[in-house]
């Protein structure tokens, strides 16, 4: 899997004035990767990711994952390819409070319609994915009987349920001490492994975990030398 950003520019037009934060943005991206892309308050980190996860439309320029150009989808056809290809993992978590942790990873299975809450191979699927995350004995926990660290895990977990090609996170320590933060990218690294994974962070403990790494300023990416 390939995501590939062309020539990518980005406008917000406010009280009449326009404020440029991406502009003739280029990079590629590839499965088997964790990219991280610093960049000061304000630079465009988050704008960057929306754009990637067509939550926001570019106004200048081509992102493509393999041959699909997501700039060409109509609505109904983003909304799939999201849920297929995409994983998003917030800072702030954003599990729902009023689901146990089974419910809140098995989401996304439901409410595409593919499993009830009920379905054994659902219940299986979860079940792998908690032990993936170490929170095999988490399901019936809600979110505020966990901690952070624990809640993005399980954030992680529902960001996976899909099998998505890509995982985007948006600071993902960003509410964790840096123990347990050191955990939660661990395990990014590890699915980085097979899939490509894309994180955006002021954080610069994430750099050791970087297989490239980038400065989003003045609207583009600048590429460093990994220190691994
Ligand atoms: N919907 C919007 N309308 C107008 N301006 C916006 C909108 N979204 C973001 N901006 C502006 O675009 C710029 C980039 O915002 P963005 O959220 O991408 O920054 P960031 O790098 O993620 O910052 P932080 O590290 O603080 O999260 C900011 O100056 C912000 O005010
Ligand atoms: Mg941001």
């Amino acid at each position: 899997m390939k995501i590939k950003v062309e020539n990518v520019s980005k406008n917000f037009i406010k009280d009449k004035e326009q404020l440029e934060v991406l502009k003739d943005l280029s990079i590629t991206f590839e499965s088997g990767k964790l990219y991280v892309i610093v960049g000061k308050s304000g630079a465009g980190k988050s704008t960057f990711l929306k754009c990637l996860a067509a939550l926001n439309k570019v106004d200048v320029g081509n992102i493509s994952f393999d041959d699909v150009e997501i700039n060409k989808l109509n609505d109904k056809e983003i909304s799939k390819f999201r849920n297929e290809k995409i994983g998003i993992v917030f800072q702030e978590y954003n599990l729902l409070e009023f689901l146990n942790t089974y419910e809140n990873v098995a989401l996304p299975l439901v409410i595409n319609g593919k499993y009830n809450l009920e379905d054994d191979e659902l219940k299986k699927k979860v079940d792998d994915l908690l032990e993936f995350v170490d929170l095999g004995d988490r399901s019936k926990h809600y979110p505020k009987e966990l901690s952070g660290g624990e809640q993005q895990r399980i954030a992680i977990a529902r960001a996976l349920i899909n099998d998505p090609d890509v995982i985007l996170a948006d600071e993902p320590t960003g509410s964790i001490d840096k123990e347990n933060s050191n955990n939660i990218l661990k395990l990014l690294k590890k699915i980085s492994k097979e899939k490509c994974v894309i994180i955006v962070t002021h954080d610069d403990n994430v750099l050791k975990y970087a297989d490239e790494f980038y400065n989003l300023k003045s609207g583009s990416l600048e590429k460093y030398e990994s220190k691994n």
